[in-house]
């Protein structure tokens, strides 16, 4: 097989999502948002009262789990069980929760195992944490985003508010701080930066900037 594998790394709130759906949509390659994913997975777990301390609980939990992604119009639908999530999956108990959930080895080799079937013989833009590192080493392209956290934060709240308007900016900055720090200390497949990955701050890139830069790195593949 020789499709093409786009990977995104990086901190919470970077804009990998936005970058990574603006490169499926040119290059008609398939968007895979694995975030998503892990916020589904803790939703159900959420949902179930999964006690994460319980192996047997864990294991039944992912076997009961089917999560699946749409694309209509450029627009990302996550389902859960035939349910679509894309919504709930965004709010603050999840976000809180996701991070413990996504530590625990069990998720990580159900979730990992999905998206290397995702991606095996279909070009592909995957975004998360261990895209360049641990799903796809052999990826053509890693990007690793990082920004400001103020000005993720910013982002974030800006996001959020809509629905939520008692949301509150330390909140949301909280968050991101707790999950920075969740994701880049965990013991199975921490947020690194693969040695062979392309840094790309976009604290004060536009969209189309970003877009450009990746696009320059993704060209010589095509
Ligand atoms: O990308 P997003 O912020 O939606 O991801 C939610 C959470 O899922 C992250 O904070 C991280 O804990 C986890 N995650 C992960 N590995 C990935 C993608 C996300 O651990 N590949």
């Amino acid at each position: 097989n020789n499709n093409i594998v786009v990977a995104i790394d990086g901190f919470s709130s970077c804009g990998k999502s936005t970058i990574a759906k603006a490169l499926a949509k040119k290059l008609n390659f398939v968007y895979v948002d694995t975030g998503a994913m892990y916020r589904a997975v803790t939703l159900y777990f959420l949902r179930n009262e999964v006690d994460v301390t319980n192996q047997t609980q864990v294991e039944t939990a992912l076997n009961n789990i089917h999560i699946s992604l749409k694309t209509t119009d450029g627009q990302v639908s996550i389902f859960l069980n035939d349910e679509d999530v894309s919504e709930e999956i965004r709010q603050m108990h999840v976000a809180s929760n996701v991070s413990k959930i996504a530590a625990i080895p069990a998720v990580r080799h159900a979730m990992v195992k999905q998206q290397q079937l995702m991606g095996k013989s279909i070009n592909i833009i995957m975004d998360g944490r261990d895209i360049g590192t641990t799903v796809f080493p052999d990826a053509q392209v890693k990007l690793f985003m990082t920004a400001d956290p103020k000005i993720r934060a910013e982002r974030r709240y800006k996001e959020l508010v809509v629905k939520q308007p008692d949301i509150t900016m330390e909140e949301v900055f909280e968050n991101l701080a707790l999950r920075d720090h969740d994701d880049t200390t965990r013991k199975e497949s921490p947020l690194v930066q693969a040695a062979d990955a392309i840094v790309l701050d976009n604290s004060y890139l536009t969209p189309d900037e970003q877009l450009e830069f990746a696009l320059n790195k993704i060209k010589p593949f095509i």
